[in-house]
């Protein structure tokens, strides 16, 4: 019997450590999950709760569009695009704003006037100024253009661009528009979006040739959109992966929009058969985004086949979405939680660093270091090592945690990595393990921790009575004041892993820092461990030597060939 209960105990444990929502899912990748919506809907309860639930991201897919959102020259109707913004800040979620410019949807007022490329003009920047400007800093994104490409790579004729065009050729108004979107709103990350440009094709290659040119002339330009409205037959996974992949090399972002998955439909219902073919791709699509650190949201044009483009537009095709008529999740649904679970997580060398002076290249012996980027954890900050189901792994020791959440995880490299030339180093999260990269060790590494952990200016420096070295409270000539590090290196004798030091002797760092103040060598009567410290930090006691000047100072520990990072200080007077 008892054995029963404590696998019934470790079985609700492993489920809550599993949050089921969409969007819990996704706020531990650090990613957007969205839907387009539809403010007309929001007074439906199921509809109302199902999406705040599940996503922590809403698009208007109508409401912000030119002709919906500006009917008259001079009449703007702002309130379906105002009551998403205010039910997505209302549920903490994002707001992708789409779009404005597109050949669609434009207003009979334009479209039928005959207006010259300078009116045009101005009324685009008007337009643009207007709406961006109404939401500046409330949105995370725009699709500032879209759908600017024919398939074969030309550039579609309409109304923006040639018909007659506000004025500028080739790209240059798809640019324009950029650059009056990012004057409107400078917080939001703009976008060009567009259908069939999944894979690599010769669309696909056009917009690759404007993002790269738009990066290489500085033109404000932070992702491309991938619509993804999708048959079962989505073209192959791997040219999708490596499309993404160059898109993100060019260091934008890549945001799957508007994904659905049609299938022929009886009455409505969709064969089991082919709502098994659509939670594959669902699966395929969201782990897919999930290989890309750069590939930062997921979104589904809609969530619910109650409301879904797809049924008018294609007779004969729908359940398109994750969620079912009455808001059942569909095995869609269930393949996309899946991949959320259990993609691996990933890591660079880049963004492993120390975590006093953010030097990176290299890990020393009790470093506390931070690991930046990592694309799973806590979606909320999770201190001690306690409580917490990352871990980071060197060599397969684990390394005390400090903290950790999504994007950025303080441990301390274990000791054991003493003598190493490089060691393996893993990150792990509720089981899902990275791969593993190289990552050179240094006998030490020493960074000296400041006072607002900018890592420069003041350094969190006390003098012998405990206070604050400041402008205020200088250190005198003669005085001996104590300077903190990490990444001293190893100690004599050894430090354990995560130990908490609190009665002496205290351990000795084995490679001796020399400490300059000022440039001018100063005496270290003492260096290592402290009552209250961790091991891994270290206290360097230094005499302010009498040739130092007055003023602030710059302060160096050296040890052996590794110097802290320049920019630290101490007030000297
Ligand atoms: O709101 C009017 C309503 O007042 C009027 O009585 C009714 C009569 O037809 O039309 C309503 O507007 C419709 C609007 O959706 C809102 O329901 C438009 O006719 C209809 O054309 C419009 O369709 C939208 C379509 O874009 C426009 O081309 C779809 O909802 C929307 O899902 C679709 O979204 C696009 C993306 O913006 C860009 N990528 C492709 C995607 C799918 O086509």
């Amino acid at each position: 019997m008892r054995v029963r209960y404590v696998l019934l105990a470790a079985l609700l444990c492993a489920g809550a450590a599993f949050p089921q929502s969409l969007r819990d899912l996704a706020d531990q990748r650090g990613i957007k999950i969205g839907a387009a919506v539809d403010p007309s809907h929001f007074t439906e309860s199921l509809y109302a709760t199902t999406l705040a639930r599940e996503f922590n991201q809403a698009e208007p897919e109508n409401a912000m569009k030119f002709g919906p959102i500006h009917p008259g020259l001079t009449t703007y109707n702002f309130d379906p695009a105002d009551q998403i913004v205010d039910f997505a800040q209302s549920h903490s979620m994002a707001i992708r704003g789409h779009n404005l410019v597109w050949y669609n949807q434009l207003p009979g007022w334009l479209t039928s006037a005959n207006y010259t490329p300078e009116q045009l003009s101005s009324i685009l920047q008007d337009h643009i100024n207007t709406v961006a400007g109404r939401y500046a800093g409330k949105l995370s994104a725009w699709d500032v253009v879209n759908e600017a490409f024919n398939g074969d790579g030309t550039l579609r004729s309409y109304l923006w661009y040639d018909s007659p065009g506000i004025g500028l050729k080739g790209t240059g108004y798809i640019e324009q528009a950029f650059r009056w979107a990012h004057a409107a709103d400078p917080k939001a990350l703009l976008f060009y979006n567009d259908y069939s440009a999944e894979t690599i094709n010769t669309k696909s290659d056009a917009i690759y040739r404007m993002a790269q040119d738009f990066k290489a002339r500085g033109v404000p330009i932070d992702g491309i959109g991938l619509q993804m409205h999708f048959t079962t037959n989505t073209g192959p996974l791997a040219s999708m992966e490596a499309n993404i992949k160059r898109i993100t090399d060019l260091g934008l972002e890549v945001q799957i929009t508007e994904l659905d998955v049609r299938l022929p439909v009886n009455s409505g219902v969709a064969s089991a058969a082919s709502l098994a073919t659509q939670a594959q791709i669902y699966h395929d699509i969201t782990a897919l985004c999930l290989k890309f650190p750069l590939c930062t949201a997921i979104q589904s044009w809609g969530f619910t086949d109650k409301y879904s483009w797809i049924p008018g537009t294609y007779p004969g095709f729908g359940a398109a979405l994750e969620f079912d008529t009455n808001y059942q999740p569909k095995p869609a649904y269930t393949s996309i939680q899946n991949a959320l679970q259990t993609a691996p997580p990933l890591i660079s060398a880049a963004g492993l660093v120390n975590g006093a002076s953010y030097a990176g290249g290299a890990v020393a012996p009790g470093e506390i270091v931070l690991l930046y980027g990592a694309t799973f954890g806590p979606s909320t900050l999770d201190f001690g090592a306690q409580t917490s189901q990352t871990r980071l792994l060197f060599d397969g020791v684990a390394a005390p945690i400090l903290y950790s959440q999504v994007g950025q995880t303080a441990a301390i490299v274990p000791f054991a990595v003493a003598g190493k030339v490089s060691t393996q180093v893993e990150y792990e999260y509720l089981g899902q393990r990275s791969a593993a990269i190289t990552v050179s060790v240094t006998p030490a590494q020493p960074g000296v921790f400041s006072l607002d952990s900018s890592g420069q200016g003041a350094g969190a420096i006390v003098d012998a009575s405990g206070q604050i070295v400041s402008r205020n409270h200088p250190a005198h000539h003669g005085d001996v004041i104590s300077v903190f590090i990490t990444g001293g290196g190893a100690t004599l004798p050894a430090s354990q892993d995560g130990q908490v030091l609190f009665d002496g002797p205290f351990p000795l760092l084995a490679a001796t820092p020399q400490v300059k103040i000022g440039g001018v060598d100063c005496p270290v009567p003492y260096a290592g461990g402290a009552s209250g410290l961790i091991a891994g930090v270290a206290q360097i006691n230094v005499q302010v030597a009498s040739g130092v000047a007055s003023g602030e100072q710059s302060l160096i520990v050296v040890q052996g060939t590794s110097g802290s990072q320049s920019g630290l200080t101490v007030w000297v007077q």
